[in-house]
């Protein structure tokens, strides 16, 4: 830069300078022209003024006349000289400085031969003048001619002067040129320079979050266009980070790129459908605009690398007031918007199937019948009617995407879809079709409940590969149909035989997109991180006016089977108990509004509410309150911050498939402290066995477990999050999403005993 600076000053100086010499020595020219012009003319005036005074005296002849009236003129005139000729060029007369008369050009000879007037300027030593010759006459005849020499020296003098002037005034000019220069290029080159190479060093390091946006003047689009691509570079940093880890733990761990490598090396020909009620991308109104967001959702997360590293197709329930306007004539959108990869596909329910399908059947019906949480499952005629029509609506609109591909793999999504299977496969034998159920199966006498449990099994074993989250509920699902249907067992290899066609029935773990290093081994107390972490807890809990040294955390749908009242009373016997807690501990529980329309779910958050205020009004004091209740929906980040302040995450389902709250507390926290109590009726309690395991039903055992968690040292917490880390990382969601995927491209759906997935090469985490 300084550099470039001083030879963009040195060239401005030789332009500049070059600029103004050029102008300078055309001024002086124009300038001595006019000078000499006037002189001339002056001259000339004269000359034809004291011509009768010479004309007499030379007619005469009489040169001793003459030589007296060239002194009177020479005088008279102030000119420097006067010199009168004859004929023949003999001087007649003379008055003047001898160096100068002597030293006159032949201006005479030309005018005595040609008659003409004559003018030169000349110099010697300090003289500088104008000669002029004039011829002179009697009547015709030419008789001689007379030279008037004038002072010229004055022109001289002001040429010199002009260049003087000229000289500082280039030198001012130059100087200021330079001094302006200088501060514009600092002003608008090297400042944002500086700016631009410090933002780029910090993007370089990973640190340009703290710096904030700085202000690039003209370099901003060059910025832009250069932080995109130090973004892109992180990127691919990462990735090759995370590739490079990956291969240092001997490919254990599972991250979006390897899955996505995996699933594209696998799929050959084949296209990947996934079906599923919410939808991955939800686009609404917002005044003019239309917004799109992504529902947080962690089966959005697993699924979408497979989706986009095969171009596939999502079926979804459009559900965003703006989604009709973003689609095409056959309703499908490619996604995500910014950077198109995949399809979405979009199926279009009217109020009364919302009522009946979603609302009624699925969420009164099946919902309650599979959760334990004593809440009476209603089945009604009418939605099992629009249950079935809704599947079959959906599988038209699967078969209708996937026409053109040959073996298609379609992965199907939950309870809202248990006939689809069978509608699928019924179209398209060539088809592989998967489903996997995220919430538990009960055992046979529960699920004997639902009048059409029949129709339910059969149109699940239509799949090939039907998946759980943990053992139990394949056992209990096998013992279901063992009972319901007529069909062939195997519960060791754990397959359902029925009319000729295999379900391999495995399960499937489901996590979250965590994919850092435990931090294992590193010294972990930091002071600086527990400060910081009581700093956030403190800023969190006084936007809601609350002041407590520890804080418990809860977060969940306002769902009746996530215990959230049962929390509340496992809370309120430990301040009972332990007195020491009041004004120490809040619990923040963050409910996020769901199935609104349905009574049990209106009802349930009317009496979460009252004994939100119960509790609150018995205890609270001053500057605190025991509960502090949050009823929207939080996004990823805002929850994440949650995570991260908690001293303990409450996590008290009655019953739960898997609890995927569970595992993000412990993905969120980078600090390894800590403590999770955790429901045993999760599917996450088998896996997470270093959480404090609880029965949300027992409040004392429950409110004892939030003690000891409370008071738990941080050695023991750290080991135990360490472990918990561990486990979540190498059980991840993308390992879910390559083992349900992978098993499924694995089947053989020619050959019978060929069901066995054991000769497979399975990456099943059962
Ligand atoms: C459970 C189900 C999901 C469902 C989610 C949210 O986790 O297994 O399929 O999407 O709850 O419920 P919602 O009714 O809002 O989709």
């Amino acid at each position: 830069m300084h550099l470039f600076r001083m030879r963009l000053i040195l060239a401005l100086i030789a332009s500049v300078t070059i600029v103004s010499v050029a102008s300078t020595y055309f001024d002086v020219l124009a300038h001595r022209h006019a000078l000499r012009q006037e002189l001339e003319n002056r001259t000339k005036w004269m000359g034809l003024s004291i011509e009768p005074d010479v004309q007499g005296p030379l007619a005469a002849g009489d040169s001793s006349a003459l030589a007296g009236v060239t002194q009177l003129l020479r005088a008279g005139t102030g000119a420097l000289g006067i010199m009168v000729y004859d004929v023949r060029g003999r001087v007649l007369g003379s008055a003047g400085p001898s160096e100068v008369t002597s030293a006159l050009g032949h201006g005479v000879t030309k005018t005595l031969e040609k008659g003409t007037e004559e003018s030169a300027f000349g110099h010697t030593g300090e003289w500088r003048w104008l000669e002029e010759v004039f011829p002179l006459h009697n009547g015709r005849q030419l008789i001689g001619g007379m030279t008037i020499v004038v002072d010229a020296g004055y022109i001289h003098e002001q040429d010199v002067d002009l260049w003087r002037r000229s000289f500082w005034r280039v030198l001012a000019l130059v100087i200021l040129i330079v001094a302006i220069t200088a501060g514009m290029v600092g002003w608008f080159l090297t400042r944002p320079m500086k700016r631009v190479t410090e933002r780029l060093r910090h993007l370089r390091t990973g640190h340009a979050e703290k710096t904030g946006e700085p202000d690039l003047s003209l370099f901003s689009p060059l910025a832009r266009e250069v932080e995109t691509m130090a973004e892109s570079l992180k990127a691919a940093r990462a990735a090759a980070e995370a590739e490079a880890r990956l291969r240092e733990a001997g490919e254990r761990w599972w991250t979006a790129e390897r899955l996505a490598v995996h699933m594209r090396d696998r799929a050959g020909s084949s296209r990947i459908f996934v079906v599923s009620n919410r939808e991955p991308y939800v686009h609404a109104r917002k005044g003019r605009e239309i917004v799109c967001t992504v529902p947080p959702s962690g089966l959005v997360t697993a699924l979408e690398p497979v989706l986009r590293a095969c171009d596939g197709v999502w079926v979804a329930s459009g559900s965003g007031d703006a989604d009709k306007l973003v689609v095409d004539g056959c309703d499908r959108q490619r996604v995500p918007p910014d950077e198109p990869r995949y399809s979405l596909r979009r199926v279009w329910l009217t109020d009364e199937e919302e009522s009946k399908y979603y609302d009624g059947f699925a969420n009164e019906g099946l919902w309650p019948l599979c959760h334990i949480a004593h809440t009476r499952p209603i089945f009604r005629a009418g939605d099992w009617e629009c249950y079935q029509q809704v599947n079959q609506r959906f599988a038209d609109a699967v078969l209708e995407e996937m026409a053109e591909s040959e073996e298609p793999v379609v992965f199907v999504q939950d309870y809202h879809f248990a006939l689809l299977p069978r509608l699928l496969k019924r179209a398209r034998p060539d088809a592989r079709v998967a489903i996997f159920w995220h919430i538990p199966w009960p055992n046979p006498e529960a699920f004997g409940i639902c009048p059409w449990q029949a129709e339910l099994l059969d149109g699940l074993l239509g799949a090939d590969l039907l998946g759980f989250h943990i053992p139990l509920h394949c056992h209990n699902f096998l013992a279901t149909v063992d009972r319901v249907l007529e069909s062939r067992t195997d519960r060791d290899h754990m397959t359902v035989s029925r009319r000729g066609h295999f379900t391999t029935v495995r399960p499937y773990p489901i996590s979250v997109a965590y994919e850092g290093i435990p931090n294992v081994g590193a010294d972990g107390d930091d002071p600086a991180a527990e400060e910081r972490r009581a700093q956030e807890r403190r800023s969190l809990l006084s936007e809601s006016g609350v002041r407590a040294e520890q804080m418990a955390l809860g977060v969940d749908r306002m769902d009746y089977t996530k215990g959230i009242l049962e929390r509340l009373t496992a809370l309120e016997q430990l301040l009972e108990e332990h007195p020491y807690y009041r004004e120490r501990l809040a619990l923040v529980q963050i409910a996020a509004p769901s199935r609104t329309r349905i009574p049990s779910y209106a009802d349930l958050r009317a009496r979460v509410e009252e004994a939100v205020e119960r509790i609150n009004w018995r205890y609270q004091t001053a500057h605190w309150k025991p509960v502090v209740l949050i009823e929207r929906q939080c996004n990823h980040e805002e929850v994440r911050r949650w995570y991260q302040a908690a001293d303990l995450c409450l996590v008290t389902s009655l019953h739960d498939g898997m609890n995927l709250v569970a595992k993000e507390f412990v993905a969120a926290r980078d600090d390894e402290d800590g403590v999770l109590v955790l429901s045993k009726f999760t599917g996450a309690a088998m896996e997470l066995r270093d959480a404090l395991i609880v029965n949300p039903y027992d409040a004392r055992a429950a409110a004892e477990a939030i003690r000891a968690g409370l008071e738990m040292s941080r050695a023991d917490r750290r080991q135990r999050m360490q472990r918990m880390r561990r486990q979540v990382m190498e059980h991840n969601i993308y390992l879910w999403a390559a083992s349900v995927l992978g098993d499924l491209r694995e089947l053989r759906l020619d050959d019978a005993e060929g069901m066995d997935l054991s000769r497979a090469e399975s990456i099943s985490v059962s």
